[in-house]
């Protein structure tokens, strides 16, 4: 049940966090209350602990496509994307592997962890994006060098929901020999993720994305695949990741992936149809919108679109009032008017980067909450441009 605080309240920003499943909070709660050996102890309490680990461990794999050897658990995706990036760039000689790629549209993890190797001397290359917000293939090619060490592109942006042909990317890595990355934090629990099928070598994901904890997350690494840890300490995680394991955390963890993955056909459709159905009412019922990036292919639960004449931050704020929650593009950046980098690298113009609004909606989404939100949005809207309307001459 959701508290009493929520009661009418519509949650649209399920790409910031969703709420953790209660059957999440139950397995840990009993795992905080029962089994807290530490996994590396020998004895009963101990393994009690390591094999709730190792249990979470094989479900976060089969949620992927992996073998369980291959996860090591971090404190989230922000983490995940720094030890693949920073794990991959420190492993390699940068003399003969110094230059690192990304495209211009992925998270601040990403992004600033680049800049900060481009400080420490590595060289870097931002893959420009167009209006679509879909990378393409040959933009890469023409980017990569025969010294690239690894290539990040994400598997679906967080502000629009563009999802990236990850497949055919790392094909044209592997190419010129540097490894592939993807930040799953957007789709691993959404869609669809076999990383073995898509052939990558590096996967992000977290696990606040799909109803489980935060500060809880993974990094699948391809067998064989030699990275540099970036916490050393004891040899927790096969000596990848160094730190007594966050056991509740990983449990709770391991029981979001199984649910996801039991209903993740039946769920992305109906997340779909209640984006659509919201989309299409916005665009209808309100002048001036227009959708952001391209429609298809896009993670089934986010929509990003634009307000003509409108301050982004305003609408939101106007949409709190209403109880109705809703961001400006990633978490981050709210609470400031910085327009979004994300907008800003597919070419839109100033406006456009400040005027528009991303909806992400999730499990306990209605038809009748989306209705509601179709139903007050024009008036809003109506409102905040009126406000704003240059006063007639006298
Ligand atoms: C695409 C993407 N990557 C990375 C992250 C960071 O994940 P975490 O919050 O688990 O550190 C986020 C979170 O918003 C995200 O959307």
């Amino acid at each position: 049940m959701p508290e009493r605080s929520h009661v009418n309240r519509v949650y649209l920003d399920h790409n910031a966090t969703t709420p953790v499943h209660p059957a999440v909070v139950d397995a840990m709660a009993r795992v905080l209350k029962e089994d807290f050996g530490n996994p590396s102890s020998v004895h009963h309490f101990g393994q009690r602990a390591k094999a709730a680990v190792d249990q979470a461990r094989s479900a976060v794999a089969a949620l992927i496509g992996a073998d369980p050897g291959e996860v090591v658990f971090t404190s989230g995706g922000t983490e995940s994307d720094n030890f693949a990036i920073r794990g991959v760039a420190e492993a390699l000689d940068p003399a003969r592997r110094g230059h690192l790629i990304a495209t211009a549209i992925e998270h601040e993890a990403v992004l600033n962890t680049l800049k900060a190797l481009a400080r420490r001397g590595w060289s870097t290359a931002l893959l420009p994006i167009g209006a679509s917000g879909v990378a393409s293939p040959d933009a890469l090619r023409d980017v990569l060098r025969n010294d690239t060490a690894i290539v990040s592109i994400m598997h679906a942006n967080n502000e629009i929901g563009t999802v990236q042909p990850i497949a055919e990317m790392a094909r044209v890595a592997h190419e010129r020999g540097a490894l592939f990355h993807t930040d799953a934090v957007q789709t691993a629990g959404k869609i669809r993720l076999n990383v073995k099928a898509l052939d990558l070598d590096l996967v992000s994901i977290s696990a606040h994305k799909f109803y489980g904890p935060k500060g809880v997350g993974a990094l699948w690494l391809r067998r064989g695949l030699r990275l540099l840890p970036i916490l050393t300490g004891g040899k927790h995680e096969r000596n990848r990741r160094a730190g007594t394991e966050n056991v509740a955390g990983i449990v709770g963890m391991g029981v979001a992936a199984t649910m996801a993955l039991a209903k993740i056909d039946d769920e992305a459709q109906r997340m779909s149809a209640l984006r659509d159905r919201l989309e299409e009412g916005v665009l209808r019922a309100v002048p001036g919108t227009t959708v952001n990036g391209a429609r298809s292919p896009r993670v089934p639960n986010t929509t990003n679109i634009s307000f003509d004449r409108i301050e982004a931050e305003s609408l939101l704020i106007a949409l709190d009032l209403e109880g109705v929650a809703v961001s400006t593009g990633s978490a981050c950046s709210s609470g400031t008017l910085e327009p979004s980098h994300v907008l800003k690298a597919m070419g839109f113009p100033a406006h456009r980067t400040q005027n528009s609004i991303r909806f992400s909606l999730g499990a306990a989404n209605t038809e009748a909450e989306i209705d509601r939100v179709v139903a007050i949005l024009p008036g809003i809207v109506e409102k905040l441009r009126n406000l704003t309307r240059t006063p007639a001459r006298v």
